[in-house]
């Protein structure tokens, strides 16, 4: 089986390409990743010469480079994770998220239709595309909860998710969508929520807290996510969406009170600053279909999983600071430089 992974070098693709390696070691792993910001290969060292992997930079967005990325490695599946992520970001500057996430997906779905027309298609996406819930908590997202998007990168996304049903539809693509809630674990970009707080706690910097932090997430721990979606890759069926999630709402004030608790470090670093606007008030998957009918469950539970992750960050203190100093961007030229100009 080939395997071609988009956005490999990110924080949820870099945890999947270990977790694969290490489940199914008979696999090829291709992962391409055109390594913006976000992408870091210092999230895949010692891979470079691994037998069953490899790594192409390339822009999802651009039809021949992915038409030569589909000759040379002809893959048999796609795992689609190549997205701009960051809400905060797409408030200051919607574009880039409509060039990838939806420019970007229809490419890939193009060239898979051109090239690959019996690839399965797995497209990953987010709980976001549901847009928000009351804070009351008999209600969850499920499968067929209404599409409402309120932010550029969630609509973005719902595009993403509209196209690949259409090709499905449409052109007989073997398609399958998953909507995940909230991951976190090791690699993650610390622009995001918990590696944020980590960080800055670690530094005794201020901990900037959207509005009255009562905004709920619910969290995952990221290889939960890995295994959700080599269960839909597996077992999935044509057409379908399968929501992601595991049951473990968390207020934002909370998840920071339980980091800094863990840190030992005071409450008074806490700061509460203007709101995001258009903050979405609560997430809250259901995932029942995807259990009942594919058989995951998630294995980690947040009270362990959220200090091995702290414990992760103290541990990776370097990989940290190149990420925070930005040094981490020259990994590609220091490792690939030279090969590419063999
Ligand atoms: P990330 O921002 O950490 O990584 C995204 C990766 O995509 C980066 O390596 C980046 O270089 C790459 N990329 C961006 N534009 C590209 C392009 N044009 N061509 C090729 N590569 C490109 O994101 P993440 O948190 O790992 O999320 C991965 C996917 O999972 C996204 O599709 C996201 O919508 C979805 N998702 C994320 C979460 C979460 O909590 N992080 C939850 C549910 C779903
Ligand atoms: P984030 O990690 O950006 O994920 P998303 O917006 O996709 O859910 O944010 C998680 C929650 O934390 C969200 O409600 C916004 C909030 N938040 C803060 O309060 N302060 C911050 O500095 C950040 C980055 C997020």
């Amino acid at each position: 089986m080939r395997v071609l992974i988009t956005g490999g070098a990110g924080f949820i693709g870099s945890n999947l390409v270990h977790f694969l390696l290490r489940e199914r070691p008979e696999w090829t792993l291709i992962n391409v990743d055109v390594l913006t910001y976000a992408g870091n290969l210092e999230n895949l060292a010692g891979l470079e010469n691994h037998p069953n992997y490899c790594f192409v930079k390339a822009d999802i967005a651009d039809v021949s480079a992915m038409e030569k990325v589909f000759e040379e490695h002809q893959p048999d599946a796609v795992l689609h994770l190549a997205a701009e992520s960051h809400v905060d970001r797409s408030i200051l500057d919607p574009s880039a998220f409509i060039r990838t996430n939806v420019l970007g997906t229809q490419v890939l779905l193009d060239v898979t239709r051109k090239l690959a027309k019996d690839c399965r298609f797995v497209h990953v996406s987010t709980d976001e595309v549901y847009g928000a819930l009351p804070r009351t908590k008999e209600r969850r997202f499920s499968e067929r909860t209404n599409v409402k998007p309120n932010s550029p990168y969630s609509a973005s996304k719902a595009a993403s998710d509209l196209l690949v049903r259409a090709a499905c539809k449409t052109f007989g693509l073997d398609t399958v969508i998953t909507r995940c809630s909230n991951n976190y674990g090791p690699y993650q970009f610390p622009e995001k929520l918990i590696p944020l707080m980590i960080a800055n706690a670690r530094e005794d910097k201020p901990l900037p807290v959207y509005g009255d932090g009562s905004q709920i997430r619910d969290w995952l721990y990221v290889d939960d996510h890995c295994s959700a979606l080599l269960t839909v890759l597996e077992k999935g069926k044509s057409g379908e969406v399968y929501n992601i999630g595991g049951d473990n709402e968390w207020q934002n004030i909370e998840v920071i009170r339980l980091i800094l608790e863990y840190l030992s470090k005071p409450k008074s670093l806490i700061r509460k600053v203007k709101d995001r606007p258009g903050h979405d008030r609560r997430y809250a998957i259901n995932a029942t279909k995807l259990k009942e009918k594919l058989g995951w469950s998630p294995s980690r539970i947040f009270e362990q999983a959220l200090p091995e992750t702290i414990d992760w960050y103290i541990a990776q203190d370097e990989w940290v600071q190149r990420v925070r100093s930005g040094k981490y961007q020259s990994y590609f030229e220091d490792q690939y430089g030279t090969r590419l100009s063999e």
